[in-house]
């Protein structure tokens, strides 16, 4: 499998999905809207979505009721985005290859892009109502959607990050602040991918340790390109936790260990994917591919 040419096109099809479904650029809150489109339309690598369609076709979904879901967690991690890129958080001027939301239209728009963006992933996700009523999987993916998205998900992570910025560490907050702020999004992707097709709960609970594996790797691996990686490349800055003297797990572990690890927690993903019934081999070279990536 060409993986590179699949994973284009399957970026393309995410983008216009969300199309879609952003808001229409008009009304007296215009300014808003275009912030919070201008988040979510930068060339961001869409894993999120993708990882859930491709986990709902695996356990057999073939409809469009995922789609609006797709759209609601992209809305809900370029959010995530626009906060942490704020002066108050991570003071970040680059993402996605282009200048922060707050760089362009200021702190204030950028704090009420990310309230948008947030509520409207709601709004958009109970849309899979209208495309298939009696799916019993929707109130489920809600359910998941909501948890993981706030104070038990990426928002009681980032907090964590942010609170114990500057301070030492073990081993055990470095690993619950990456579940969280990381893992909670990329978990939710794939089993809310599995909750709409009908997946059993036992296989639900293997998406869980797969996608938990995986979203724990992508936050190693964001940290190493954090110190060895290129901004033109990421889109973003570069030493930017060093800037904010934050402990990683590159910091914590060292560059080898690092790798060693991203490469151990996706082969045990893998173990897990090639373990289902159904078609993972897209799933399984998207981990491979993930790696290494350099961006
Ligand atoms: C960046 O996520 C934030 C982290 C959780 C490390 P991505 O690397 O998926 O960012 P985009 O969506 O491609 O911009
Ligand atoms: C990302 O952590 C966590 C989020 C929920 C956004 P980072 O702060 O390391 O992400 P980047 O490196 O800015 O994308
Ligand atoms: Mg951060
Ligand atoms: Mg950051
Ligand atoms: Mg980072």
């Amino acid at each position: 499998m060409d993986i590179k040419a699949e994973l284009n096109l399957r970026i393309q099809e995410v983008n216009s999905i969300l199309e879609g479904y952003l808001p229409e650029s008009t009304g007296f809150q215009k300014n808003l809207i275009d912030a919070m489109n201008y988040s979510v339309m930068g060339p961001g690598k869409r894993l999120r979505p993708i990882m859930m369609q491709e986990t709902y076709k695996l356990f057999g979904g073939k409809g469009k009721v995922v789609e609006p879901f797709m759209a609601a967690m992209e809305m809900i991690h370029s959010y995530s985005l626009v906060h942490d890129d704020l002066p108050a958080m991570d003071d970040d001027e680059l993402r996605r290859g282009r200048k922060t939301t707050h760089v362009v239209y200021g702190e204030a728009m950028a704090i009420l892009a990310g309230d948008g963006l947030l509520t409207y992933a709601f709004e958009t996700a109970v849309k899979a109502f209208d495309i298939e009523p009696e799916n019993k999987g929707i109130p489920k993916a809600l359910a998941v959607l909501s948890r993981d998205a706030g104070v038990y998900g990426m928002a009681g992570g980032q907090s964590v990050d942010v609170e114990l910025t500057g301070k030492r560490l073990d081993k055990d907050t470095l690993d619950f602040i990456y579940k969280l702020k990381t893992g909670a999004l990329i978990e939710a992707s794939m089993v809310i991918g599995a909750l709409l097709a009908g997946a059993s709960e036992d296989d639900i609970i293997k998406v869980s340790k797969a996608a938990e594996a995986i979203g724990l790797a992508f936050q190693i691996r964001d940290d190493i390109l954090d110190v060895t990686g290129d901004a033109d490349v990421l889109g973003k800055p570069v030493l930017s936790d060093e800037k904010n003297d934050k402990t990683t797990y590159v910091t914590f572990e060292g560059l080898d260990k690092s790798e060693a690890d991203v490469k151990a927690l996706s082969k045990q993903a893998i173990d897990i994917l090639e373990g289902f019934s159904g078609e993972s081999k897209f799933l399984v070279a998207l981990t491979n591919m993930l790696i290494d990536r350099e961006k």
